[in-house]
């Protein structure tokens, strides 16, 4: 066991720092009030490698390991965790969901755009019918010869507004349950396939959430990703990987947050001293400073058991829990140790607790985590 992070992911996490202090801060509040996109951002962020960290270069990724992506993933979302969830679907769910599992000419054709960040993916699971009970899937890919017939909507779908190919979930054998689902590529622009409204959040408004309806929408054959009846296993074990991007996420936005309230602790006074001098504000900083490391080595945990191949359900269910629950504890007091300056859009951790509550919620709600967890540890 070494806790030292090597050469490489300390400068990894340095360039994500640097990168989200220039190019993420300015005008982080402006993209959370006015639903902005941070297209200019996200631009660079596919420059330098950060929407395809863990793709082989030969598939244009950066070819990096999980621990310098979750550490890029703590830096971008301590600064805006709106392009931290548009730099985990497409680095998690989109490009790492293809590399592992698709075919050589899909790789070829899809992975080097979306992780070299040409083009920015989506990952469509999730119905208006059916979130956590994702096995109830309503679309249906009807097999029709040579390529599959796509209707139904899918619901909540992030960067839906903005990106080029989808990672599509539909059933095509419901006699089969989950296993008659399958997962297709599918571009944006084919006729049939519509990119509905953009959801009115209440935190990571930067991002954009969309349904999208599909309508006899012909997809080839040679889009499904892997066997037939392969797509919920698939989803599932992308997931996994996707649930320590999300905990990565909650860190940074739990890191944000204890940062600043640890600098303004110093400065504000009352009562003839910095606040940090009443115990009351140090044990909540000593509390935050305690479960955001806590936090940290679960993620950390997951992600090296995720490099060495190992099962990550349980681990990242755990990180993902955890982390997410951190983020919305540790926001809600840094607002507290703000007083009235934190009720106020200017000191940023308002926003912060406002995003931080989409983290127990998307990828698997935190009682979903739980039954995951649960059904491990029973087998057990
Ligand atoms: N890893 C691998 N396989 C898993 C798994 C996991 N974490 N969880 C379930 N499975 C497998 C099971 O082993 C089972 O496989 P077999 O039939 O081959 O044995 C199969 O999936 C079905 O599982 P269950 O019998 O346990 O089915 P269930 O309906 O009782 O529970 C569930 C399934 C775990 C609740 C699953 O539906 C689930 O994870 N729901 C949450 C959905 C979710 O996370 N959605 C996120 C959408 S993407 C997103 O949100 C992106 C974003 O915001 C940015
Ligand atoms: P429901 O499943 O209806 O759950 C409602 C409540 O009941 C929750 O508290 C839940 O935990 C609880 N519950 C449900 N079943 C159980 C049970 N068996 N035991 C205990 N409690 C239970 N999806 C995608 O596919 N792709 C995306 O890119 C994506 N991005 C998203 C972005 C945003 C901003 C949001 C809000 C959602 C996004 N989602 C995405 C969808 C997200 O994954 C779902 O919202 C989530 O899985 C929960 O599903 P649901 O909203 O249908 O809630």
């Amino acid at each position: 066991m070494d806790f030292n992070l090597t050469e490489e992911q300390q400068m990894i996490q340095q360039a994500a720092r640097d990168f989200a202090h220039a190019e993420l801060l300015q005008g982080v509040i402006e993209r959370d009030n006015e639903q902005k996109f941070p297209y200019d951002a996200v631009k660079k962020m596919g420059e330098m490698g950060f929407l395809g960290m863990m793709v082989d270069p030969k598939y244009g990724g950066a070819g990096l390991d999980s621990i310098s992506y979750v550490l890029a993933m703590e830096e971008i979302a301590k600064i805006d965790a709106s392009a931290a969830v548009v730099m985990s679907v497409n680095n998690s769910l989109v490009c790492a969901g293809i590399e592992k599992f698709a075919s050589e000419e899909q790789k070829m054709k899809y992975l080097v755009p979306l992780a070299s960040g040409e083009v920015i993916g989506a990952f469509a699971l999730s119905e208006p019918e059916a979130g956590s009970d994702a096995t109830s899937q309503s679309t249906t890919a009807e097999d029709k010869g040579d390529h599959y017939l796509l209707n139904g909507t899918k619901n909540w779908i992030t960067n839906g507004g903005n990106a080029t190919y989808y990672v599509v979930i539909a059933q095509t054998d419901p006699e089969k349950k989950h296993k008659g689902i399958n997962a297709f590529i599918v571009e944006r622009g084919w006729e049939g396939f519509q990119v509905g409204k953009k959801e009115d959040k209440l935190g990571i408004r930067g991002s954009d959430t969309h349904s999208l309806m599909f309508t006899d929408v012909k997809v080839p054959k040679e889009n499904r990703i892997g066997e037939d009846g392969f797509g919920f296993a698939f989803a599932m074990a992308v997931l996994n990987g996707g649930r320590i991007g999300i905990a990565s996420q909650a860190l940074g936005i739990a890191a944000g947050a204890y940062e600043l309230s640890l600098k303004y602790a110093k400065e504000r006074r009352s009562f003839g001293t910095e606040i940090i001098n009443h115990q009351a504000i140090a044990f909540k900083l000593a509390d935050m400073h305690v479960n955001i490391m806590a936090a940290r080595m679960l993620i950390y945990k997951a992600a090296a058991e995720k490099d060495e191949g190992k099962d990550i359900s349980e681990s990242g269910a755990m990180a993902k829990l955890y982390a997410s629950q951190v983020a919305m504890d540790t926001t809600i007091e840094a607002v507290q140790i703000h007083g009235g300056y934190g009720y106020v859009k200017e000191y940023h951790v308002e926003r912060m607790m406002r995003d931080a509550k989409i983290t127990q919620i998307y990828e698997g709600t935190s009682e979903i985590q739980k039954i995951v967890i649960s059904r491990a540890i029973s087998k057990k």
